[in-house]
């Protein structure tokens, strides 16, 4: 009875009322808009250049790259102008050095690397071909301009863009953390490396995770609305819209169409309101943020997250451990236990480690309704070695979790929330959906996380049930590649507009020929390798 008392004092510091969520779109609105007029705030809203979304039928081969968490993914996408595409991918998991590297240069090194093994195993006649081309034909440019494939570089870390292929780093996130890397050119950094190893690819489009799962969605979303935002909930967090350019009142350097009137804008919304103005901000929140990396930023980011909900679980699960008037995961004898045992928690376990809990289990536990908890049981000794806990121990792990997560998915409500209310559509006058694309683990496998989402959106003034009825939250998987083919074949297409010369133009088609003759025939699947 102890432990659930507490429980429920504990999980209820984690409670985000109807209220507390209308004064978060508030603040958040208002937080969106400081960043549209200046640089330094802690939304950064940054422009990306890209002017308009895809309507599915656009067509082409490209590659994409994907730097962004724990994994680097090399594909290449053939689009098939029917909303439908091919992709094949590889992945690899970066090694943990590489993610603290002295220089950029070793992590670059690594990545070029890979695109060379992705080349050769999947694409060997093309890289045969350019090869070839290379000894038997020449240019008057040489052959700096013959580049067999665009790549669209997914770089999922805040950016300062000047460019659809140029932006600078503004700091890393997600326990990266490479100092030389900072204010420089992400773009220029891969392109050297890819330079050195002489493959056929030219860095074409710089996107971050949620841009191409904005351009993704909108690529493969059913009907013709256009999506609004492209939205991650996995290993951190962001939001990427559709902005008036009227509404950009910072300057927007470099060039780009002006035609659309809008603009795509990375919001970096992890960084929402890093003062703390209207985050909650419990015992457990301070204590995570005072140990990480990063402290003072990326603070939406740390209550809304993959990466540091289960952390959050974990700091709470301790803080009871160490209470000697509850017994959590602790039994007086067996008789305590409905598995007529005693629990116990092994010399190995990593839950009195930092980060010693991976948010997954979260999942586990929401799914698992059974009168015993079973599965969550089976879990807590697999994943944590915590043996033979009780059913109570269990109900009050479950608790937690729900608490650290439902909490986190009405956070994420007041990020969607404000930005539907900035772009005004809901007094459009229409009754179209108004279209949202996402992606991420928690949303996939984390339980009613979207429904959740949806609950906290129609408690918002301004939406309301009726609002909420128009907004669509589908998944968008594979953004970080379809998205960044898109946005490559955008900037092919502003290349051809700056380039002269029909040597080149000849060069171009003759390679196009050669790789679409190259392509199998198939359907719309998807190879995963
Ligand atoms: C980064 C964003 C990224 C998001 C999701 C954040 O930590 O700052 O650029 O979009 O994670 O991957």
């Amino acid at each position: 009875m102890a432990l659930a008392q507490e429980t429920k004092r504990i999980t209820a510091q984690f409670e985000y009322t109807d209220e507390d969520v209308n004064t978060g779109v508030q603040e958040f609105l208002r937080q969106m808009n400081e960043g549209l007029q200046k640089d330094g705030t802690s939304m950064s809203q940054i422009p990306t250049y890209v002017t308009g979304v895809p309507n599915g039928t656009e067509k082409g081969l490209y590659l994409a790259v994907d730097l962004g968490g724990t994994n680097f993914r090399v594909c290449s996408i053939h689009l098939n102008g029917d909303t439908t595409f091919n992709l094949t991918y590889s992945k690899v998991a970066i090694p943990k050095e590489l993610m603290t590297a002295k220089t950029a240069q070793e992590l670059f090194a690594f990545l070029a690397k890979q695109i060379e093994l992705f080349l050769k195993t999947h694409h060997e006649e093309h890289f045969e071909a350019h090869t070839q081309r290379r000894q038997t034909i020449s240019t008057p440019d040489g052959f700096a301009d013959e580049h067999l494939f665009r790549l669209g570089f997914t770089f999922s870390f805040p950016v300062q863009q000047f460019g659809i292929n140029k932006g600078t780093l503004i700091r890393w996130t997600k326990g990266f953390d490479i100092p030389d890397a900072i204010g420089k050119d992400v773009c220029a950094l891969l392109q050297d490396e890819i330079e050195k190893l002489h493959l056929p690819v030219k860095v074409a489009a710089l996107v971050n995770d949620t841009v191409g799962t904005l351009m993704a969605r909108s690529y493969t979303s059913p009907g013709n609305t256009s999506t609004l935002l492209g939205a991650i909930f996995g290993t951190g967090t962001n939001g990427a819209y559709v902005e008036k350019v009227t509404n950009i009142l910072k300057p927007v350097e470099g060039q780009y169409d002006k035609s659309t009137g809008n603009m795509v804008i990375n919001t970096e919304w992890g960084s929402f309101d890093n003062q703390l103005n209207v985050l909650p901000n419990t015992s457990y929140d301070i204590e995570l943020d005072k140990m990480s990396v990063n402290p003072g930023i990326q603070m939406f980011e740390k209550r809304v997250s993959g990466m540091f909900l289960g952390e959050i679980v974990r700091l709470v699960i301790v803080d009871m451990l160490k209470n000697p008037n509850i017994s959590l995961f602790r039994d007086e004898n067996s008789s305590f236990n409905d598995w007529q045992s005693t629990t116990t928690i092994g010399g190995d376990s990593t839950i009195m480690r930092q980060w010693g809990l991976d948010s997954s289990i979260m999942s586990i536990a929401a799914a698992d309704n059974t009168p015993e908890f079973s599965t969550l049981r089976q879990q807590l000794e697999s994943q944590l070695h915590i043996y033979a806990a009780s059913s109570e121990d269990a109900q009050a792990f479950k608790n937690v979790a729900y608490a650290v997560g439902r909490r986190a998915a009405r956070l994420s409500a007041v990020a969607i929330g404000a930005i539907v209310l900035q772009s005004g559509l809901l007094s459009d006058g229409t009754d179209e959906p108004i279209d949202i694309g996402v992606d991420g683990s928690l949303v996939e496998h984390y339980p009613y996380f979207r429904d959740m989402i949806h609950e906290a959106l129609s408690a918002i003034k301004g939406i309301g049930s009726e609002g909420t009825k128009r907004i669509r939250i589908g998944i968008a998987k594979d953004g970080s590649g379809v998205g960044a083919a898109l946005i490559a074949l955008v900037a092919a297409g502003m290349e051809k507009h700056n380039t002269v010369g029909h040597n080149l133009s000849a060069i171009k088609n003759d390679i196009t020929q050669k790789v679409m003759a190259a392509i199998p025939e198939t359907g719309s699947s998807t190879t995963v390798v």
